[in-house]
């Protein structure tokens, strides 16, 4: 099994003067005021929860884009600042970036037509000149950020995610000889027939074939990868090696499933913080006597959040004996709200949790409880400890690792995880009840299923789901993917 300590010597042994740069557009901590005081929160979302740990491990240069609001007071002139703040083990640089360039390439090209365009969840992306504009200009100016870190000396990059598709074609142009690449794709690849709308799609396929390393989180994502660059890209796909030659150029495809720290968790959630979040959630909902359903997600269309919602409203319409002796507490983070169809699915989330209670509730009891605030580490495990069923309803998701987390928290093999079918997730965790959000009666019979379980039957699936959890966990993830690229040389 990989441990923290396994990928600390793995970089260590064979790291020797090179840098090991990851970059990515959110940045894992963020410097915010409250109450006019100046505070550091830790990033939401799948990226920063997989690879802060990693980089606590392996103290390399993180670079992302500085969008708090006190970022810039925080950071020195460099845009520098040494993170987690009670540790400070590892440099995050901040790339800055004005409000118009933020608009076209976060919230227009990135959120608005890639998120989508992978996304199976039927929102039609958008395509906007001006937004991929930006996403060019923005991407470059990562690229000549990482490059002015590099100097004259070799560095491993390793890229996440959709923001930065350009990245590894500036960066080669810029520095060809001095880099080796990986780019880690966090949500899924569309098949092509969703791709092929994109405009852009030559463009973004020929900048991916300029990284080394290549990385999905399923087999199934990597094949539709392949598939595009098939109809796409003049290249020469070698099957066998699961690699594409352009230019001379090698560019491996693998998949790399990701995960959560679970030995990390597993000790911090035994902690007196824990145990005080957990007390304080607890008489702040007043759940006692209650089985507890969990929800916890950023506001996003693809999480299947309104289903869930009408899954609940199912559930109480068949089985109305469960009144009063179940809770639905939901956290949800607000997200990307500048764009509209985030604005109108929180309104639609109102309504319903609005609604659905009205149409449920008795004297003294309500069924819905929904929460939309940020969590430290501390309260986010707490909540996980306090659910007897955790549910994941996504229309498609990567991965997904509220599930793993969910899983990871359970010390004592107690507790349901209902997930749905459409995550990568699900690949794994064949012991969770599978559900599909598209099918309401199906979703709500499953939650059922999950509230009758006998002990004996969850503790059976969850110390299996933990098992496998623990093995494949995040230091796997980072390993798997560090050792390949450093299998690679540098040209000279
Ligand atoms: C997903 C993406 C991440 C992203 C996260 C949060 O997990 O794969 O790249 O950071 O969502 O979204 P946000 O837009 O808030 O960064």
């Amino acid at each position: 099994m990989w441990t923290k300590k396994d990928l600390q010597q793995l970089i260590k042994n064979n790291m020797g003067d090179y840098l090991f740069i990851v970059v990515s557009n959110r940045q894992p901590y963020v410097n915010v005021f409250k109450k006019g005081k100046m505070v550091c929160q830790r990033g939401a979302g799948g990226v920063v929860t997989a690879l802060d740990p990693v980089m606590q491990a392996c103290n390399g240069l993180w670079v992302a884009y500085g969008n708090g609001e006190a970022d810039k007071k925080a950071s020195d002139k460099y845009g520098k600042i040494k993170v987690p703040p009670d540790k400070q083990n590892y440099m995050l640089k901040r790339v800055w970036l004005t409000k118009e360039q933020e608009n076209g390439y976060y919230y227009g090209y990135s959120n608005e037509a890639l998120w989508p365009l992978c996304h199976m969840a039927f929102q039609r992306p958008i395509f906007r000149k001006e937004d991929w504009d930006y996403y060019k200009t923005v991407n470059e100016k990562f690229a000549k950020t990482i490059i002015e870190e590099v100097g004259d000396k070799k560095a491993f990059v390793w890229i996440q995610d959709y923001h930065l598709c350009l990245l590894p074609k500036y960066l080669k142009e810029m520095a060809p000889n001095q880099l080796i690449i990986a780019h880690f794709w966090h949500i899924p690849w569309p098949n092509y027939d969703a791709f092929r709308i994109c405009p852009q799609r030559k463009d973004l396929l020929e900048s991916m074939l300029s990284s080394d390393l290549l990385g999905f989180h399923i087999r199934y994502h990597c094949d539709s990868f392949l598939d595009a660059i098939d109809r796409e890209v003049e290249s020469k796909i070698d099957r066998e090696r699961f690699s594409v030659v352009r230019n001379n150029h090698e560019t491996l495809i693998r998949p790399y499933p990701i995960s959560v720290d679970f030995e990390g968790i597993n000790e911090l959630v035994n902690s007196k913080e824990v145990a005080e979040a957990e007390k304080a959630i607890k008489e702040e909902f007043d759940l006692s006597g209650l089985k507890v359903l969990l929800g916890l997600d950023r506001i996003d269309y693809t999480k299947g959040i309104p289903e869930r919602l009408l899954a609940i409203d199912k559930l109480l319409e068949n089985h109305p004996d469960l009144k009063e002796k179940i809770v639905f507490l939901q956290m949800g983070e607000l997200s990307r709200i500048h764009i509209a169809k985030y604005k109108d699915l929180n309104d639609e989330i109102n309504a319903l949790v609005e609604q659905i209670n009205w149409k449920h509730s008795t004297e003294n009891w309500k069924p819905i409880v929904f929460v939309r605030r940020h969590m430290s580490l501390e309260e986010l495990l707490a909540f996980y400890r306090i659910g007897d069923i955790c549910l994941v309803s996504s229309l498609h998701d990567g991965m997904n690792l509220v599930a793993k987390e969910f899983i990871a928290s359970r010390t004592d093999e107690s507790g349901v995880l209902v997930l749905s079918q459409f995550t990568g997730a699900a690949r794994e965790l064949a012991d969770a009840t599978l559900i599909n959000p598209y099918d309401c009666e199906q979703f709500s019979e499953g939650i059922y299923a999950a509230l009758t379980m006998p002990a004996e039957e969850q503790k059976k699936r969850m110390k299996k789901m933990r098992e496998i959890t623990q093995s494949n966990n995040i230091f796997r993830w980072a390993g798997k993917v560090i050792s390949e690229l450093l299998k690679f040389e540098f040209r000279e």
